[in-house]
């Protein structure tokens, strides 16, 4: 289905490639069995320039439980990047060794570089402060599983939706649906990016609002995405510390939201949900994390061809 094909930002994937892959999904999750070998002989390189526990592990889970392997670095100092080799130069090479290339980087637009010099189908697991979409796929994943579809839902992004690749990706892939309406509560120093708010939403005709408040809207929402402060990406670490904990979400503001609202957030978390709140059935986000493993074997199974 996506046969040789980049996944660089979510709008790569039509609205109609997201649903057979959603589908793939569940096919894997309810018979794993039977994809077993799926994968057997091709191998994925796993290019980390950046830490990661989540989508690395889950990449390198999906390819092994898909029977496949896995070759790679974790963090950049271990590979030739460390010795001044460009990234053009690393995914040429990687591309003689592996079948298929996941890799985060620091820098905005590396994976779509990447992409114009590998010759084999290149992953965006994260390129600094813009795109995350295979994050993207396991959230909406976890969305369709709840609510069986996307139309009409209200969705909050909370926290640092300035650096936060997760809701730009996101978003932008909510834009799609109809009647979809957009809730960013986040510091003024934290807001939605224009390329997002008035590039992606504005554009698609998607009703957004932006608040500094998070128990005025919480009740409206039908999913609160949660999302940490992006320290690494502060230029000064007096900003981060003051702004670090603009929201933290309690049992006190649960009780503000609608039964039926669910809790996402793309982990790790840091201090802007407080564990208790992991006990209400809302909180969904360690579901979100198991998802998200069977979304990307799904993935790797469409860009080898395999489906
Ligand atoms: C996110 C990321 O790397 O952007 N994590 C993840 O992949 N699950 C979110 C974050 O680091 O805050």
């Amino acid at each position: 289905m996506l046969k040789d094909r980049c996944l660089i930002e979510p709008s790569d994937v039509t609205v109609e490639e997201l649903e057979a892959l959603f589908s793939l999904a569940r096919g894997i999750e309810e018979d794993e069995a039977a994809y077993r070998d799926m994968c057997r002989g091709k191998i994925l390189a796993t290019l980390f320039f950046e830490p990661s526990t989540r989508t690395r592990l889950s990449f390198e889970a999906a390819m092994f439980r898909l029977g496949g392997n896995v070759l790679g670095f974790a963090e950049p100092g271990s590979s030739s990047s460390a010795k001044g080799e460009s990234l053009a130069d690393t995914v040429r090479t990687v591309s003689c060794y592996a079948d298929l290339i996941a890799m985060r980087n620091p820098k905005e637009g590396s994976a779509l570089l990447a992409s114009r010099y590998a010759t084999v189908p290149v992953i965006n697991a994260g390129d600094g402060g813009h795109h995350h979409p295979t994050q993207t796929l396991t959230d909406l994943l976890t969305i369709k599983r709840i609510f069986g579809g996307f139309d009409g839902l209200t969705v909050g992004f909370c926290g640092d939706l300035k650096f936060g690749r997760t809701v730009h990706s996101l978003a932008g892939a909510l834009s799609r649906y109809n009647g979809v309406k957009i809730v960013f509560v986040s510091p003024q120093e934290l807001r939605a990016p224009a390329y997002v708010t008035t590039g992606l939403l504005k554009n698609a005709g998607i009703a957004y609002q932006e608040t500094e408040n998070l128990e005025d809207v919480i009740g409206t929402l039908d999913v609160l995405y949660m999302t940490r402060v992006q320290k690494e990406r502060f230029f000064n670490e007096e900003d981060y510390i003051r702004l670090k904990d603009s929201y933290i979400l309690t049992e006190e503001k649960m009780a503000l939201a609608r039964d039926t609202m669910i809790v996402l957030h793309p982990l790790p978390r840091v201090n802007e949900i407080a564990v208790e709140v992991d006990r209400d059935p809302r909180a969904l986000y360690f579901q979100q994390a198991r998802y998200g493993m069977f979304i990307r074997m799904a993935l790797i199974c469409s860009l080898l061809g395999l489906f």
